[in-house]
């Protein structure tokens, strides 16, 4: 089963998962680096990976997994640690030597803007999300980030999931409205990224790294059909509608909470970031979800717990479902044709403290990886445009609030900071020297 000639084989980060160094070279304080200190949490990112101080080495783990590619994000707050204002020369250093290395490895880099941190002075000040200032200076930052790295990063992703990300915003904003909110001021940052990428003459492509994934009816129920509907036109459709055809779902506009939640003005700005729009759809699929009818705005709820009628799950508890990848490809490329995709994340945990010892034998991550590429290769062969998967994640990392999921294909011991790869990377090894399963 081999894949398309140019196919890339990557594997994903993210900076403040594995970079640490939280507080040197004149990074500015962040949104997590304040979150994660408060007591509710045991562990935090101050030192995570260490990746800043060794980035070489993770390099070479990844040439030597034989890595085509590598998603990343930059740290807003190692380059512009207030937010607006002063450059931090040392943090766009880091970058620089860390793109060189990879370079010479042989291995694309695909650069994310804003992977869920930003200097926490954008979020006093002008409350992060809920403001076009904020949207502004993230069109600096990214302008700033061409002009540094463009010359040798061609491949750029404006935000990491604004749905996740816009959830933050129920308690900063106006409850469900806040959420609906940041995310629109996501899309229009996100165009002013394109238009700054477009102004800056460097070539390449960006594009988008959502979450998505199609949405199952629970029973066979109209109005679980009818909720399923609501499902994958709001989880699926609602930025990317935006940017390939102008405008929100009718039928979502149709809810009078989601249109009166959308600030003054958004079917302007809906024609701003279209006429910006993304190269590319690049999308993060871990699971797919079952719908059913309920009393929520837009009529429908997701079924998290009891009766998904999947029984094998990760580590970590989400179920398992490779014909939801097929699927979900098979819906984008049919909703947005000609437009090329990537799988920028997808990935299967194991949840055990570090305390104990770690589990090296993946079998089930390779059988994970097996079954969910096996139905990318599905959706390629009869007719998909997807040019690349990125693992999630090439290292065990901070996973938003605990180490205790390990994603990776290379165990770190943290205590050590010692990398030492599974079987699931010698696998991936394998398969990609294959160029295919
Ligand atoms: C995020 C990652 C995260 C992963 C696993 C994605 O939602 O982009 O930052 O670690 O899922 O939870």
């Amino acid at each position: 089963m081999r894949f398309p000639e140019h196919f890339l084989w990557g594997a994903a980060t993210s900076a403040y998962q594995i970079e640490g160094a939280w507080n040197e070279d004149g990074k500015g304080v962040s949104e997590n680096d304040e979150k994660f200190h408060r007591p509710e949490y045991r562990e935090n990112g101050d030192v995570a990976c260490d990746h800043y101080h060794r980035y070489r080495e993770d390099v070479e783990l990844m040439r030597r997994i034989g890595l085509t590619a590598y998603r990343f994000s930059l740290n807003w707050s190692r380059i512009i640690p207030e937010g607006f204002g002063r450059v931090e020369q040392r943090g766009i250093d880091f970058y620089s030597r860390l793109v060189d290395a990879l370079l010479e490895a042989g291995i694309r880099p695909f650069a994310t803007l804003y992977h869920g941190d930003m200097p926490i002075a954008l979020m006093r000040r002008h409350q992060g999300w809920l403001s076009t200032e904020t949207c502004k200076y993230y069109g600096d930052y990214a302008a700033v980030m061409f002009k540094a790295l463009g010359d040798r990063v061609r491949d750029w992703m404006t935000i990491n999931e604004p749905r996740n990300v816009a959830q933050e915003y129920r308690e900063i904003g106006d409850g469900a409205a806040g959420v609906v909110v940041a995310e629109h001021r996501m899309l229009q940052a996100h165009a002013l990224a394109v238009q700054a990428f477009r102004s800056s003459g460097r070539l390449g492509q960006i594009g988008t790294a959502i979450s998505t994934g199609v949405a199952y009816p629970l029973t066979t129920s109209a109005a679980d059909e009818t909720a399923a509907r609501m499902a994958v036109l709001h989880d699926m459709y609602w930025n990317l509608d935006v940017l390939y055809k102008g405008s929100y779902p009718d039928e979502l506009l149709a809810s009078e909470s989601m249109r009166s939640a959308l600030p003054d003005g958004f079917e302007a700005d809906c024609a701003v970031i279209h006429a910006a729009g993304s190269d590319f759809i690049g999308f993060n699929h871990y699971r797919a979800n079952w719908a059913e009818r309920a009393d929520t705005p837009m009529g429908y709820r997701f079924v998290w717990d009891r009766a998904v009628p999947v029984k094998e799950l990760t580590g970590n508890g989400w179920p398992i479902v490779p014909d939801g990848m097929y699927h979900t490809i098979r819906m984008l490329a049919e909703r947005y044709p000609g437009v090329a995709l990537y799988i920028t994340e997808n990935g299967y945990a194991d949840s055990y403290p570090v305390s104990e010892p770690p589990m090296l034998e993946d079998a089930a991550r390779v059988s994970f990886m097996e079954r969910y590429l096996t139905n990318v290769h599905r959706a390629i062969a009869e007719g998909a445009d997807v040019r690349g998967y990125f693992y999630w994640s090439l290292l065990d990392n901070y996973e938003w609030g605990s180490f205790d999921p390990h994603f990776g294909l290379v165990n770190v011991d943290l205590p050590m900071q010692k990398r030492t790869m599974k079987q699931s990377a010698s696998w991936y090894a394998a398969t990609i020297r294959n160029h295919g399963l």
